[in-house]
């Protein structure tokens, strides 16, 4: 039962949200809370590798400039990159800075001079190249670095500690993105303390919502999602398929929000971070962080959809 009063109140935020367009159009995304420090973020956000790192390289890096604005226009906050992607982490601090942007994202970067070959790392260069990805982001402290690829954790992951306790990373984490190396991230995940950890998660690459998802949240470490479309393995898939007309029904309009509605409907998932070189693809991403998300009948009906493709 509503009053007269909150009547009254209701239809009058109705007629404000008329008057306002941008209001009427766009609903809040979908938050997140970082279990360790209570941050809330919302659950998409935007890579750096793939064809953002493509275009970061080349001569014209405009277009990057629009999808990092369009990103914190329509709500995103979190950026995801790292020393090895290129031309990525210094082309988006310079159009950051550019745009005022700087302090509006939650800046994500690694850490990895450990050798291909599994030779440790020198801890001067790890310290140096953290102190070049401080330089690049422009800011005292970054939000999130993560040890990149489980690679020499006593040295690398010892650094972020210190980092952490002198206050200038807010968060620390690991990725991976290998099921080879998935039993020796569980071991980490147990034994550190963890902010993050930043894992490979897509509606056809299931393996890590078996032991890592659901450890995820017990132990309470935020879950970074990368690789959501696989890269290009989603959309090789379904070109030139239509959506099917049910997806209307958990609110997708696209095969990316299809896909991301997917991937940030497990409980465990604190953030997916799609790579887009184009605006109207990060706002696209970003349509999937509004309204419903698929329950488990209806995240069934689309793994057996796709599979049938
Ligand atoms: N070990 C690690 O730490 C690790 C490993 C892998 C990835 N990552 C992180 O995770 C991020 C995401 O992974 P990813 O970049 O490999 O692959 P991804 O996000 O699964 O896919 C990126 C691809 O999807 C396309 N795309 C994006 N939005 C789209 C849309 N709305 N409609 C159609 N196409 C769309 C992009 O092309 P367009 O430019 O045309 O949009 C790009 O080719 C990386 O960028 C990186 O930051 C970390």
């Amino acid at each position: 039962m509503i009053t007269r009063r909150q009547s009254l109140q209701l239809a009058a935020g109705a007629v404000a949200a008329l008057s306002c367009p941008a209001a009427m159009a766009e609903s809040a995304l979908i938050t997140r809370a970082v279990p360790s420090s209570g941050e809330r973020l919302p659950v998409v956000g935007l890579g750096s590798s793939a064809s953002f790192r493509a275009l970061a390289g080349g001569d014209d890096v405009a277009a990057l400039g629009a999808v990092l604005k369009a990103l914190v226009e329509h709500g995103g906050k979190v950026f995801d990159t790292a020393p090895s992607y290129g031309d990525s982490e210094a082309v988006a601090g310079r159009l950051a800075a550019e745009l005022g942007l700087t302090e509006k994202l939650f800046w994500a970067t690694k850490l990895n001079v450990a050798g291909r070959d599994g030779s440790g790392a020198d801890p001067e260069l790890a310290q140096a190249q953290i102190e070049d990805s401080f330089a690049r982001v422009d800011r005292t402290t970054i939000d999130l670095v993560q040890v990149h690829n489980v690679a020499d954790i006593p040295v690398q992951l010892g650094l972020l500690k210190e980092l952490r306790q002198a206050g200038r990373i807010r968060h620390l984490g690991i990725t991976n993105t290998r099921s080879q190396l998935y039993d020796e991230l569980e071991k980490l995940m147990r034994r550190e303390r963890l902010d993050f950890i930043g894992i490979d998660y897509a509606i056809d690459n299931r393996k890590m919502a078996e032991r890592i998802l659901p450890l995820a949240i017990d132990r309470g470490i935020a879950v970074l999602v990368y690789a959501p479309f696989g890269r290009t393995r989603l959309w090789d898939r379904v070109r030139g398929k239509a959506l099917p007309d049910w997806a209307s029904e958990f609110g997708a309009n696209s095969w990316a929000q299809f896909f991301l509605k997917f991937v940030i409907a497990h409980p465990a998932v604190t953030v997916a971070t799609p790579a887009t070189s184009k605006a109207h693809h990060m706002m696209d991403n970003l349509g999937a962080a509004r309204g419903e998300l698929p329950d488990a009948a209806m995240q069934k009906r689309m793994i057996e959809y796709l599979a049938d493709l």
